[in-house]
């Protein structure tokens, strides 16, 4: 497979009569494909535009003349040719449908009332359309223990599957774990996973999404509503920063299943489970149903004047400089600039940070060449993956990039600090010691410019030096660097200074890998400490801020490092957290509870009760998920899509733009905003990048949604000359990275999440494992400046020698006891006890 869809790419003409009618294929287009696109539809099982063809099942036969006479081929592994004849209704074609059908029911079970894929099943259609009316068999069907788990979340029905080969190639080829299989030969042939191995992917529910029957089911559907009682929106997944299409399907006012959109330029119609199943959260008996407010230590359910008028009391007369909001990227784009508006033009602070001191500064992030996923995945380029691992941040983002190295020869080189999903497919992997990837990118920039790169007799010195100029001279086409920050046990310095040295490289552009939700909205709206809404400054667009809003913060305000030090210096009297759980969630825990403790009044605006809720919160003000409200979403790429609502707000809260809106008219004040609609309006009046994001606009564009274009006017980062410090020859650097499942609210809230939220390992490479001297699974003590852990040890050739590799916020220990928040990297000793 060379294309993304199994179509060809070049629109000149190839004729093709088919059922007398002449069309235009592309050259190269699949037969199927062809006379879909030309409306004719030929019925078919295994043929999925996004994977290999293989001619499974027989049921795209069709009779075909290429000039020797008509025969019968399957139109899904047939290339068109010019001059080719094909008839789709001819009574041979009638006839192998119609057998095809009939041989595919002989084994298959009568469970049409019982199957959650009646109503939208291929198989009960196409037998209606094309079937014979009746079956000629009358011998025992095969029978199976039905049905079977073969994950947490996936059920097997066996005698259902129609060995179509969807499931098992999607897990081998799309998603790399190859995990379900066929097994057993002839009529004895099943579908199954082996014993020991489940089929533990992040991307299972695919499988369940593309099978043609009812073999594979998610358990969070089944039984749960009939396709005619379902209605449906066309959404985006909010849970990481990919924005994946989605469908989210409801009954009964309750989301009960989300499926993959095909969006072309951004996930095929693939999902990860966490975008796909995370709607269970939203529907957990923990929801906040009603605004809160603390008395003693309980917090007691009230109205929304009695709460208002509370956070209106809290913020009277208070000095803006101490208010202070953080979070933001959960919201949507039009309830971050409402609340952009509340904190900057009318309280007048500018301490406000969206990003929870674990991304990048905004400047690296708008200020470099924006790349978007497709540039990423050009035929011919060069990927620099410089941030975390794809497969566990941005599922989605993943699958794309996999399928470009894999199947379109893009070239990947990784400056990642241990190996990751991708690591099989790059050319090189340079795992650059934690700390020390600004200066692997300047060698790798340097190694492109000297003379001698391409001299066979040259030696570049070190092994590291050799390995970065193997890489340099593999470097081909135009360079997109996937950027994000890879540890949390470093600052973002070092990823700092690499996208300073990489952005030398000529015609490279950025992929933006910061993972949280919408925090590329948020960065949009100017939810961060100096900017303003618009990728722009306050320095250069106070004045004209100043004529729309009613004020502008005069200063540049704190990022969430600093808002948490003057909180917990007392010098914070209000703090909002807009979807941030500091206490469970900030890299510092304990500058985290210490700041909430101290910090004046605490008003959380959520959707679902967190650590920093339940512990510190004096006022909460209950919000309406992504499901049960309207808007919009930016993706990392800077694509706009539309989130539309399904299901009622729960309980008695409200959307998130609304609250702002609530707030300003008690501050006496009037954000003059009624809708999302109308902030989309007024946002496209004050910000350029937004000037074409008309309603008309969003509206043409239901599935690809719209890319904002430009940096506005934010400067490209520059270099700091930090560098990173040599640790002693006893120590190990550490190395903590997050994995798709974490126990973060949301996932903590998820059913089909729980199985997959792992204890906590400390990783070492075997050459520090000998080192130790420790045995698989002991318990070792891993101290660092700050603090010390206990924790079990694994082997893992993937992580560096060197290196000491752990998971953020898994369930048991809690790893941020070992980090510092200021600290340029964290070196660790590893004990035996
Ligand atoms: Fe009926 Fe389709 Fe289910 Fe088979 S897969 S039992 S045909 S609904
Ligand atoms: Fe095809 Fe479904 Fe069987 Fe997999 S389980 S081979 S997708 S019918
Ligand atoms: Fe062509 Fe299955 S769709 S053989």
């Amino acid at each position: 497979m060379t294309d993304a869809t199994n179509q060809g790419t070049d629109s000149s003409g190839v004729s093709v009569t088919v059922n007398g009618r002449e069309i235009q294929a592309k050259p190269n287009e699949l037969l199927i494909d062809a006379c879909e696109r030309n409306d004719t539809y030929i019925p078919r099982f295994c043929y999925h535009p996004r994977m290999t063809p293989v001619g499974m099942c027989r049921m795209c036969l069709v009779e075909v003349d290429t000039g020797r006479g008509f025969s019968l081929q399957p139109s899904c592994m047939l290339r068109v040719s010019d001059n080719m004849s094909v008839n789709t209704e001819s009574a041979v074609t009638k006839k192998a449908q119609d057998g095809v059908l009939e041989f595919l029911l002989i084994n298959h079970p009568l469970d049409c009332p019982i199957c959650d894929k009646g109503g939208e099943c291929p198989l009960q259609d196409q037998t209606m359309a094309y079937g014979p009316g009746e079956s000629r068999f009358i011998e025992n069907k095969r029978n199976f223990e039905k049905p079977i788990p073969i994950s947490d979340t996936v059920y097997l029905d066996r005698e259902r599957c129609i060995l179509c080969d969807r499931c098992t190639r999607f897990a081998d080829e799309v998603a790399g774990d190859a995990l379900i299989h066929f097994m057993d030969r002839g009529a004895k042939t099943q579908v199954n996973t082996f014993p020991e191995e489940p089929f533990a992917s992040y991307f299972s529910g695919n499988t369940v999404q593309i099978c043609p029957v009812g073999a594979l089911t998610a358990k969070p559907y089944r039984f749960k509503a009939r396709p005619w009682d379902l209605q449906e929106v066309m959404s985006t997944a909010w849970v990481d920063s990919v924005g994946s299409r989605i469908k989210v399907q409801a009954s009964r006012d309750q989301v009960l299943r989300v499926l993959g959109v095909d969006a072309d330029p951004v996930n095929w119609g693939w999902l990860s489970d966490k975008e796909r199943f995370a709607f269970q959260a939203l529907n957990s008996d923990s929801r906040l149903l009603s605004p809160l407010i603390r008395r003693g230590s309980t917090l007691e359910a009230v109205g929304w004047g009695e709460v208002l008028e509370r956070v209106a009391d809290a913020l009277a007369g208070v000095d803006p400089r101490r208010i202070a909001v953080i979070g933001g990227a959960r919201l949507t784009n039009e309830a971050q600039y409402a609340w952009a508006k509340l904190a900057k033009g009318i309280i007048g602070t500018d301490h406000i940070d969206a990003q929870l001191g674990d991304g990048l500064p905004a400047e690296v992030v708008l200020g470099l060449p924006r790349a978007s996923i497709d540039d990423a995945c050009r035929a011919a380029g060069t990927i620099i993956l410089c941030g975390p691992d794809p497969k566990e941040d941005l599922g989605a983002l993943y699958l794309r990039l996999r399928h470009a190295v894999l199947h379109q020869g893009t070239t990947l080189i990784e400056l990642t600090p241990q190996r990751t999903g991708l690591s099989d497919l790059a050319a090189h992997s340079l795992y650059p010691r934690p700390g020390t990837v600004g200066e692997v990118a300047a060698t790798l920039v340097a190694a492109l410019q000297d003379p001698d790169l391409h001299n066979p007799d040259f030696r570049p010195g070190s092994a590291q030096k050799q390995a970065i100029y193997a890489a340099a001279k593999d470097i081909s086409g135009p360079v997109t660097v996937v950027l994000g920050r890879a540890s949390l046990a470093e600052s973002a310095a070092p990823t700092v200074e690499a996208a300073v040295a990489l952005s030398a490289l000529e015609g490279v552009s950025f992929l933006s890998a910061l993972r949280r939700g919408n925090i590329h909205g948020a960065l949009d709206a100017g939810l961060s400490p100096g900017l303003l809404p618009g990728r722009t400054t306050l320095a250069s667009s106070a004045e004209r801020f100043a004529n729309v809003w009613p004020q502008v913060p005069s200063e540049v305000g704190y990022d969430s490092s600093a808002i948490l030090s003057a909180a917990k210096a007392g010098e914070i009297d209000v703090l909002f957290l807009l979807g941030a759980d500091p206490s469970n969630d900030y890299i510092d825990g304990e500058l985290a509870s210490a700041a909430l403790a101290n910090a004046g009044t605490v008003v959380a605006v959520d959707v679902l009760p967190n650590d920093s809720i339940t512990a510190y919160a004096d006022v909460v003000l209950a919000a309406a998920a992504s499901t049960e409200s309207a808007g919009t979403f930016t993706n990392l790429e800077g694509r706009v899509s539309i989130c539309e609502p399904i299901v009622a707000p729960a309980g008695v809260s409200w959307p998130d733009w609304m609250i702002a809106a609530a707030l300003a008219d008690r501050l006496d004040s009037d954000l003059g905003l009624d809708s999302p609609a109308s902030i989309r309006s007024e946002l496209a009046s004050v910000s350029a990048i937004h000037s074409a994001l008309s309603e008309e606009v969003l509206a043409a564009s239901p599935v690809d949604g719209v890319m904002l274009v430009g940096n506005g006017d934010i400067e490209p980062p520059r270099s700091t000359g930090v560098t990173s410090p040599l640790n002693d020859r006893y120590s190990l650097r550490l190395l903590v990275t997050r994995r798709m499942y974490d126990n973060g609210t949301m996932l903590r809230h998820c059913p089909a999440s729980q199985g997959q939220i792992a204890a906590l390992a400390l990783r070492l490479n075997p050459i520090d494992f000998e080192k130790i001297g420790v045995r698989e699974g002991a318990t070792v003590r891993v101290e660092s400046a700050r603090g010390y852990l206990d924790m079990v040890v694994r082997v893992d050739a993937g992580v560096p020698a060197g290196t000491a590799a752990v998971p953020w916020g898994t369930s048991g220990t809690d790893c941020r006891h070992l980090i510092g928040v200021d600290a340029l990297v964290t070196d660790v000793r590893v004990e035996r006890l």
